[in-house]
């Protein structure tokens, strides 16, 4: 019996240790990671896209490196007074290819110094993997001759910025030592250095939770639907038309609305709620919520803080207060980055 009670008690401690850790989810500004052991590969510590396994939001180990960042680190994202009906965003995106397609994915993603940002996270997809995780079929992932438009509603719960990184920044103990034995020309030291403390910090992130819808067009009534919207913006032009657009006599294809971070249950309001109708066709549609209060006010309260939705990394470089030898990290690093952004 006691040693029963005993373990109970050791697991409810590890499992409240595990879930403050996930809470915490290292996810703050100024915490750094190395882009290069990740490169390709950070959807599967980063919650961008549907994970089946679980409810973790960041799981990817970062670092502390600076000391006192705190004062510099303000909310962000119109923490206003003012009851929004929707706090957050409604965003339409046209792409020519699935390059695009994925360019405008993660569009909200940044780091300093890649040229293809997007591809620190969707380096290793294969088409089947773009294919499931962005809801339509491969089919039009794999053929070019098929143009795109992403629809997503993105809700923000929690952002945060850093207004500034001071030039007189303290810096950890450890980190202040290593940059001190760093030699200028010595390629190796700035690989160590990488290595152990990493390439880029958090400079700004926002969490929340969005679904999103992939329309799939041919080459013509894309280019049609484009110029229209181009010309007139969305907000002129009137439902019906946009219902059409978006429907299935314009669009090859109507992607499954996903929820960027697999919630069932908003899974399942989605597919409820998000249908149309329309001669013999019954379909999902995103913009359905277009200027419906209704619609986003409950969208409003189910979409919580279960995903990334923005997070914009910079390069490591101020931690390097001797100009020459931030000059040397910078370089190394750029030459490293068009290494890997070239390779993979
Ligand atoms: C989720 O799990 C189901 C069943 O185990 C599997 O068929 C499906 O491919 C998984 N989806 C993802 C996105 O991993
Ligand atoms: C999906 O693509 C496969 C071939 O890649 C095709 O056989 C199948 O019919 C497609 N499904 C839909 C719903 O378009
Ligand atoms: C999914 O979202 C619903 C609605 O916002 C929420 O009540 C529920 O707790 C979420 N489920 C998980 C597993 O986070």
């Amino acid at each position: 019996m006691w040693g029963r009670a005993q373990l109970l008690v050791l697991m409810t401690l590890l499992h409240a240790q595990g879930d403050e850790a996930q809470e915490d989810n290292e996810l703050r500004v100024g915490r750094s990671i190395d882009i290069f052991t990740r490169y390709g590969y950070l959807s599967l510590s980063v919650k961008v896209v549907p994970k089946n396994e679980s409810t973790w939001l960041f799981r990817e180990p970062t670092i502390d490196i600076f000391e006192g960042l705190n004062q510099y680190a303000v909310p962000s994202k119109r923490q206003s007074k003012k009851r929004l009906v929707f706090d957050g965003n409604f965003h339409m995106e046209f792409c020519d290819n699935s390059n695009q397609l994925l360019q405008a994915y993660f569009r909200d993603f940044q780091f300093q110094g890649l040229d293809k940002p997007w591809k620190a996270f969707t380096g290793s997809w294969t088409p089947e993997t773009i294919a499931r995780n962005l809801g339509i079929n491969s089919s039009f992932i794999t053929s070019d001759s098929y143009c795109f438009v992403l629809v997503r509603l993105s809700r923000y719960r929690e952002g945060v910025k850093l207004t500034r990184v001071p030039n007189n920044i303290n810096l950890a103990d450890v980190v202040a030592r290593e940059i001190d034995n760093m030699q200028v020309g010595d390629v190796g030291s700035v690989v160590t250095f990488i290595k152990k403390y990493g390439s880029h910090f958090i400079n700004s992130f926002v969490t929340g939770n969005s679904i999103y819808q992939v329309f799939v067009y041919n080459k013509n009534y894309y280019q049609q639907i484009k110029d229209r919207l181009k010309t007139r913006g969305i907000s002129h032009v009137n439902k019906r038309d946009l219902l059409q657009y978006f429907g299935p006599v314009y669009a090859e294809h109507l992607g499954t609305i996903k929820v960027a971070s697999g919630n069932k249950t908003v899974e399942r309001w989605v597919e409820e709620h998000l249908r149309m109708h329309y001669y013999i066709f019954s379909f999902q549609s995103l913009l359905k919520v277009h200027g419906d209060l209704a619609l986003l006010s409950i969208l409003n309260n189910l979409l919580l803080n279960e995903a990334v939705v923005e997070l914009e990394m910079k390069t490591l470089a101020p931690a390097f207060k001797d100009p020459e030898k931030r000059a040397w990290f910078e370089e190394v690093l750029g030459n490293f980055i068009k290494l890997w952004e070239v390779n993979l």
